[in-house]
């Protein structure tokens, strides 16, 4: 047991029933310039970082450094082949890791960097193997959250090149959109030198579209708030199809709560139910968020489904948005949710 000398406030540590017992690496709440640069320093030692972006938290590591990233594979329970996406400061970072970057890429990343995007681009020597699962690719993202932002440039100040973070949460699980939800997620796991740093409740929700960037054309593989119509004002587009790429997104069971999810049925009394504010509440049933749009829906949908794990609610039924804008990035994840028997 290391030192416990945790700053996120007791109140939210109550409310989640945590065990000060169980605590053992550090949560920042209120992240300084000083915070940064210990974070900064925390990762160049090879130490574990859960940061938030604007989509999800990421756990962090150096991604030059093997140990550090392997321990992110232990921690997530996540098998060693699924690629990492390497977090970097800004697109003047691109050529460190990627090689034969088409200029579609290049428009892509200016018009839409920093933010919800991950570009897949041929590697370069820097981009070994235990990143991108022995893949000739590497996945490349500028994060748009402001803590973020401000630790990659330390990170890059003292010597880094990037900080490799997959979504913090273990393998399959949903992604976590709060440093509570990143602890309750993964807290147990982490060591008394690992840090999480605090930075609110995410403000997309759910995880970056990703893009592969190695064709003629780009194709989205995994749908996110960078949507085709977006893209589509900057370079045409391949049609977005179920990728052949592997990557556990496209898993059969991902982004999966406790609770068996369905999708556009009615609940029993007891049920969760989560759908837009203008569907009224099912008789008996336990409503999880009433999300105003497809935006705010993208937001409170995870933290609804770690909500009714709480509350030991066994069955979610959700009412899909409307599927266009980032309504089709959450309806991917809901069919990845979803029970099947
Ligand atoms: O919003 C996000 O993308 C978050 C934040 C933390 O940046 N990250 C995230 O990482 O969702 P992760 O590891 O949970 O999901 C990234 C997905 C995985 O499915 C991974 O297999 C895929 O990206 N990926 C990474 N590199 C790839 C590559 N070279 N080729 C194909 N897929 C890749
Ligand atoms: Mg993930």
């Amino acid at each position: 047991m290391g030192t416990r000398s945790r700053r996120v406030s007791v109140k939210q540590v109550r409310s989640k029933l945590v065990k000060w017992d169980d605590l053992c690496m550090e949560i920042i709440d209120n992240v300084t310039p000083g915070e940064i640069r210990k974070a900064a320093k925390a990762l160049k030692d090879g130490h574990l970082v859960a940061f938030p972006t604007e989509t999800v938290y990421g756990l962090g590591a150096d991604a030059t450094n093997e140990k550090a990233v392997n321990r992110i594979y232990s921690v997530k329970g996540r098998p060693t082949d699924h690629p990492l996406i390497v977090h970097i400061s800004s697109i003047n970072q691109l050529g460190n890791w990627a090689t034969d970057i088409p200029d579609y890429a290049i428009k892509l990343a200016k018009e839409f960097w920093p933010g919800p995007m991950t570009l897949i681009l041929g590697r370069s020597n820097i981009a070994k193997d235990f990143i991108t699962g022995s893949q000739e690719t590497i996945g490349l993202r500028v994060p748009n959250h402001p803590v973020a932002h401000k630790l990659l440039k330390e990170f890059e100040t003292i010597g880094g090149l990037g900080i490799a973070a997959p979504s913090a949460n273990r393998f399959g699980q949903v992604s976590a959109t709060s440093s509570v939800s990143t602890f309750n997620a993964l807290g147990r796991l982490l060591g008394d030198k690992d840090l999480i740093l605090n930075g609110g409740l995410c403000s997309v929700g759910i995880e970056s579209t990703i893009i592969s960037c190695v064709q003629s054309l780009p194709e989205i593989l995994r749908p996110g708030a960078v949507t085709g119509e977006m893209i589509e004002t900057v370079t045409p587009l391949k049609i977005y199809t179920q990728s052949k790429v592997r990557f556990p997104g496209s898993f059969i069971n991902h982004y999966s709560p406790r609770a068996r999810v369905f999708l556009n049925t009615s609940p029993t009394p007891g049920d969760g139910f989560l759908a837009l504010s203008d569907v009224k509440t099912p008789e008996g049933a336990i409503r999880l968020a009433s999300p105003k749009d497809s935006d705010e829906f993208a937001i409170i949908l995870y933290e609804s489904f770690r909500r009714a794990d709480e509350m030991n609610i066994e069955k979610i039924c959700v009412i899909t948005p409307p599927q266009k804008g980032i309504g089709i990035a959450i309806i991917d994840r809901l069919n990845k949710s979803k029970y099947k028997n």
